[in-house]
């Protein structure tokens, strides 16, 4: 195994671009993106689309297929190309064959990657199988970043849990809604609003307790931002909720996830999201629903969006905010801020806390 080159940096830095695109739609499998150059020029690129799909380096080598013959190149080109990879390839027979069989085949000469796979069937196996074959391989590149991009699934590989956000809204003298008096107007502003929406189809599932789904009749997807839309979770009890809410009548069978009882867990719903395929969680209330996983410390990521001029006076009061924010700014008329759960440290566990914070602070495109 060689250490990367400065050249390296470039295209890795594209295959993280392209592995984030899918977003949700591959859990619970991680997010993969590769390139294939030749002479230190891009001519084939693939990302893992969805669960069950081609992995990234088959679709590369797809692509890098058609440019040799468009190009009328023999495999001896093969040699000299390269390929880049953010995530090691699999060496075992999954949903699809295993990738380090196609990237022999090709005779592709060189490997790059960003980082290893923590899965318990991979672990520096492919690139075990890749060594013994004479390819050359160097790595690791942007590890922490290509870490961090995939923290859904390390979450679930190292914890045996999906990722969990949690995700409120409050008045600015601190309320969720109006108590007895119902929800009350709607509290975030557009762009909040459309912001929320980004951070769902991140998720590949999204949680409301059962009298949010009662009270707040909403819809709970991710239109404002565009598919994938995250899988609904309600949880409650064995009391039904009428057909015609408008989460039930576009999806009449929502992921049930049993109100826990004393001595309650939150590991059986664990196990029921991750039997799923469902890697990650945003969770958005209300009050009761968000207790369960502040109550055990059972966060990675929270997001509160704040209006600083709307007052309800009385009513749920919002959950306290754990002490300094991530990220601190204002979006559209909300204020917004983000923390990272104390489990994750800049620069060990994830990357240093200038990424984290661009990583968080919402793109131009929002406005
Ligand atoms: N500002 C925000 O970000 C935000 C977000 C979401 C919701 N909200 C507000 O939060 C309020 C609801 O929150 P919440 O803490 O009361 O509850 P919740 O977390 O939405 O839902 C949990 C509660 O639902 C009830 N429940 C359980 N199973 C049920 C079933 N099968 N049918 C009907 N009810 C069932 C239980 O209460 P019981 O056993 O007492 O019935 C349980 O404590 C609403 O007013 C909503 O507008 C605010």
């Amino acid at each position: 195994m060689r250490p990367p080159l400065p050249l390296d940096l470039p295209f890795i830095h594209r295959c993280l671009e392209l592995a984030e695109g899918p977003a949700a739609a591959v859990s619970p499998n991680p997010l993969v993106g590769a390139v294939i150059t030749l002479n230190n020029q891009m001519v084939a690129e693939g990302y893992h689309q969805a669960c069950g799909s081609a992995h990234a380096e088959v679709n590369a080598l797809e692509e890098w297929k058609a440019y040799l013959q468009i190009h009328q190149l023999d495999g001896e080109a093969a040699k000299a190309a390269t390929l880049y990879i953010s995530l090691e390839p699999c060496n075992h027979q999954g949903r699809t064959p295993p990738c380090t069989d196609a990237i022999l085949a090709s005779g592709i000469g060189t490997v790059v990657f960003a980082c290893t796979d923590p899965h318990p069937l991979v672990q520096g196996r492919g690139l075990q199988r890749l060594l013994e074959a004479n390819l050359e391989i160097r790595g690791p590149v942007l590890e922490k970043e290509a870490r961090w991009m995939n923290r859904r699934f390390e979450t679930t590989v190292h914890h045996q849990r999906p990722y969990i956000v949690l995700k409120w809204a409050r008045t600015a003298d601190g309320y969720l809604d109006q108590g007895e008096q119902g929800p009350g107007p709607k509290i975030s502003g557009s762009l909040a609003q459309k912001w929320v929406h980004g951070l769902r189809r991140q998720q590949a599932a999204l949680l409301v307790g059962a009298r949010t789904v009662l009270v707040d009749d909403p819809i709970l997807d991710a239109r404002l931002a565009g598919p994938p839309h995250p899988r609904i979770a309600v949880a409650g009890d064995s009391r039904p909720l009428p057909m015609d809410l408008q989460v039930l009548r576009k999806v009449p069978q929502p992921l049930w996830l049993p109100w826990p009882s004393a001595p309650y867990s939150l590991a059986g719903w664990h196990e029921i999201l991750l039997e799923a395929g469902l890697n990650s969680l945003l969770v958005e209330g209300g009050l009761k629903t968000l207790e369960l996983f502040l109550n055990e410390g059972c966060w990675d990521e929270i997001h509160v969006l704040e209006n600083p001029t709307l007052r309800f006076g009385k009513g749920t009061p919002a959950p306290p905010e754990p002490e300094n924010p991530l990220v601190q700014l204002q979006l559209g008329t909300d204020r917004y801020r983000v923390y990272l759960h104390p489990g994750w440290v800049p620069g060990q566990n994830a990357p240093d806390l200038n990424y984290l914070r661009e990583h968080f602070i919402p793109q131009t495109s929002l406005t």
